[in-house]
């Protein structure tokens, strides 16, 4: 198993070191597909970011946990699908717009978007989409859009939540919308031909729309206190509650279909068993369009899970014209978790930071990384061999997480004295600018809130043309967008000008503020005119930057 995933590996990787940074695959902040790609690698691979809030899959990160006396029947991962289908109904594929671009942040008080989340200071005002979109704010940067978040949710729930932790084939680069799409997702009592239009107009056959809706319906359910006209009483805790759509709601599977079929456990669920005829849309959906035909045959668990994927695949494809999207996200066995460049107080060049590799249980873990550096003059150094490996806390939420097996971090820190110009790992690389970067050890991040930081930024002398000379640095900040609780990264520019030399290097600095805080973690590059540009720098101390905390 483990050796056929490795070799699919070896394709995409191939595929995505040939992927050029056209004008396509950069967006306004000048982030290519490469470094999305990258970016949602890094989040698949680190169990205590995007994997946490749906593990296990009955989790709820923002009310009551399933055995608490409170609980509400909210299920995360079941509110990040459902996200998914929302934001993806209202595309109109003849116009090409809308689809997966994140129009829904803005559309959380439309009573089509109805779900729990409870919160007792606005019982009557609840949504899942505020939640969710909050929950991917923790993890949030410059580099991975909301829109992006939502489908990677997707992909995070299906690996908690699918027996088999399969990953979805993800692809990165959708862009966010600045305002709300039109109204539009059908609701159980609108019947079946606006169920119908509403597919269609998102180029969904009738077929791919009873696949979308039984893959839908496998996790969570239908709670009390949004559908009371459904939810019978007997299933409630205190008035909340879920009637859920198949007997095993935190488990991505065909029990829906079965149960549907032969009227077992849940019957289908209260979209189909409900008294109320209005109401019953799953059943209207499954039945009266084909006859049963379609949900018959994604009856086997292996049908049903092939089905899905694909199906939602195409879900999380459909973006307006125009959009780019990345190659598929494997994640890569061996990434650079973070590197950076920095300057001791000699003037010495240290490039350090962690390679991460992960790796089934039926292969052993290798003791160290071996990796190697391109030279300036052509060629490569010789092998270098990082720290010895750590083995990294698979525990999230008070379970064991190993979606992509045991995910080892290789420590590595080396002095740079040869003239390099990119890092080599196997299938990956990265470009490495010693011209001109930011140097963490002497920037840091007020306490203040929103903070400002100081940056300080290191330049080869040789590239000083005068006294006068000066850098520009970039914030690229989350600012608060309104009638959204998603971030808009927005950029501030500032100058920095010399301060002294060090080394090979003179050191220049300038302050920058954030003017405010949408939700999400701040980068910095630097720039010498049009010639040189520093990598983009994690400036907020959350999430492991090297910028000291404190002015
Ligand atoms: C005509 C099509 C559809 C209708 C009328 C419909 C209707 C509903 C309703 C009424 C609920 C209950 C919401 C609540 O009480 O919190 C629900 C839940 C859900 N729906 Fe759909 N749905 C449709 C299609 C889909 C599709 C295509 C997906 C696929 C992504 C999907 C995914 C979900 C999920 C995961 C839940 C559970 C949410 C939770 O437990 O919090 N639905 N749906
Ligand atoms: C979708 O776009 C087409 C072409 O612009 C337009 O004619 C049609 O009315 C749109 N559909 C909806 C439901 O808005
Ligand atoms: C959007 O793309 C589709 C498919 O490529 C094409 O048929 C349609 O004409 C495009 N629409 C616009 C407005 O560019
Ligand atoms: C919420 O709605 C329920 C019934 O729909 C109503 O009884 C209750 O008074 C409402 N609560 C508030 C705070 O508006
Ligand atoms: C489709 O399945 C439902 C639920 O099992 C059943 O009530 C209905 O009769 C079936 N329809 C056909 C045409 O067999
Ligand atoms: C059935 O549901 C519809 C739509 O929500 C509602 O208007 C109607 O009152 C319900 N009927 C009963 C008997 O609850
Ligand atoms: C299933 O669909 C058929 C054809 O539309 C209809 O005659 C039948 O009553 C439906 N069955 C149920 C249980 O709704
Ligand atoms: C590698 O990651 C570990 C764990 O997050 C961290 O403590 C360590 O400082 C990192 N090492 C380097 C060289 O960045
Ligand atoms: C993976 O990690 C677990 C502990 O979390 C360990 O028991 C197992 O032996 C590891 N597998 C390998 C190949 O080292
Ligand atoms: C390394 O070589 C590159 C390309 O020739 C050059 O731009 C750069 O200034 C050199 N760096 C150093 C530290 O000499
Ligand atoms: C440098 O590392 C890359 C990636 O592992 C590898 O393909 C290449 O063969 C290495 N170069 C040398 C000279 O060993
Ligand atoms: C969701 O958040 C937005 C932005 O703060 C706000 O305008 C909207 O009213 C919120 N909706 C709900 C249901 O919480
Ligand atoms: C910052 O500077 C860059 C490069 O000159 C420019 O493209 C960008 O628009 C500037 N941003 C702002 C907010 O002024």
């Amino acid at each position: 198993m483990f050796l056929l995933t490795l070799a699919c590996f070896l394709l995409q990787v191939r595929g995505l070191n040939g992927q050029a940074l056209d004008a396509n695959g950069l967006d306004t902040n000048d982030i290519s597909l490469d470094d999305k790609v990258l970016a949602i690698e890094r989040l698949l691979l680190s169990p205590g970011t995007i994997i946490f809030p749906v593990t296990p899959c009955d989790f709820v990160l923002n009310a009551p946990l399933i055995n608490n006396p409170d609980y509400t029947g909210d299920q995360t991962a079941a509110q990040w699908v459902r996200t998914v289908f929302h934001d993806f109904i209202t595309a109109n594929i003849s116009a090409g717009t809308g689809g997966l671009d994140a129009s829904i942040s803005f559309e959380a008080d439309r009573p089509e978007n109805l779900g729990l989340v409870f919160n007792a200071a606005t019982p009557n005002t609840t949504s899942f989409i505020n939640a969710t979109i909050v929950g991917f704010n923790l993890f949030s940067t410059v580099f991975v859009s909301t829109a992006d978040f939502i489908a990677l949710g997707l992909a995070a729930s299906l690996l908690t939540c699918d027996p088999d932790a399969r990953m979805i084939q993800l692809k990165a680069g959708r862009i966010d919308a600045t305002k709300a799409g039109p109204i539009g997702v059908p609701k159980p009592q609108d019947g079946l031909s606006v169920a119908k239009a509403a597919f269609a107009n998102a180029g969904f056959s009738q077929t791919d729309m009873i696949q979308a809706v039984a893959c839908g319906h496998s996790l969570g359910g239908v709670h009390k206190l949004n559908f009371p006209e459904i939810v019978g009483n007997g299933v409630t805790v205190g008035g909340f509650g879920a009637d859920h759509f198949d007997s095993t709601p935190f488990q991505f599977d065909n029990q829906n279909v079965k149960e549907y079929l032969d009227g077992s456990g849940q019957g289908g669920g209260p979209l189909v068993t409900t008294t109320n005829v209005t109401m019953q849309s799953d059943l209207r959906i499954f039945n009266n369009t084909d006859g049963n035909a379609t949900i018959k045959a994604m009856s086997s668990a292996t049908a049903f899970e092939n089905t899905c994927f694909t199906i939602f695949e195409r879900m999380l494809n459909t973006v307006p014209n125009g959009t780019h999207l990345s190659n598929v996200v494997g994640p890569r066995p061996w990434i650079l978790m973070e590197s950076h460049l920095d300057l001791t107080s000699a003037g010495v060049v240290v490039h350090s930071g962690n390679i991460t590799n992960y790796i089934g249980s039926s292969t052993s873990i290798p003791a160290t990384a071996t990796y190697n550096y391109t030279l300036a003059t052509g060629g490569t150094s010789a092998t270098v061999k990082s720290q010895a490996g750590v083995l990294k806390d698979d525990h999230v939420n008070g379970v064991v997480s190993l979606p992509f097996g045991n995910i080892t971090w290789y420590p590595f820190s080396d002095t740079i004295t040869t003239n390099i110009t990119a890092i080599n790992l196997p299938f990956f690389s990265q470009a490495i600018n010693l011209n001109l970067f930011v140097v963490p050890s002497q920037s840091c991040m007020s306490t203040s809130s929103p903070p400002s930081y100081t940056v300080r930024a290191a330049l080869l002398t040789k590239l000083v043309a005068s006294k006068t000379t000066t850098l520009l640095g970039t914030l690229y900040y989350p600012a608060v967008q309104p009638l959204s609780v998603a971030p808009k990264y927005t950029q501030v520019n500032t100058t920095l000008t010399s301060l002294t030399t060090l080394g090979a290097y003179t050191i220049f600095s300038g302050v920058v503020a954030q003017p405010n805080n949408g939700g999400g973690l701040s980068h910095i590059d630097v720039r010498l005119g049009t010639s040189q540009r520093s990598a983009k720098i994690l400036a907020s101390t959350f999430g492991g930057s090297f910028f000291k905390s404190g002015c």
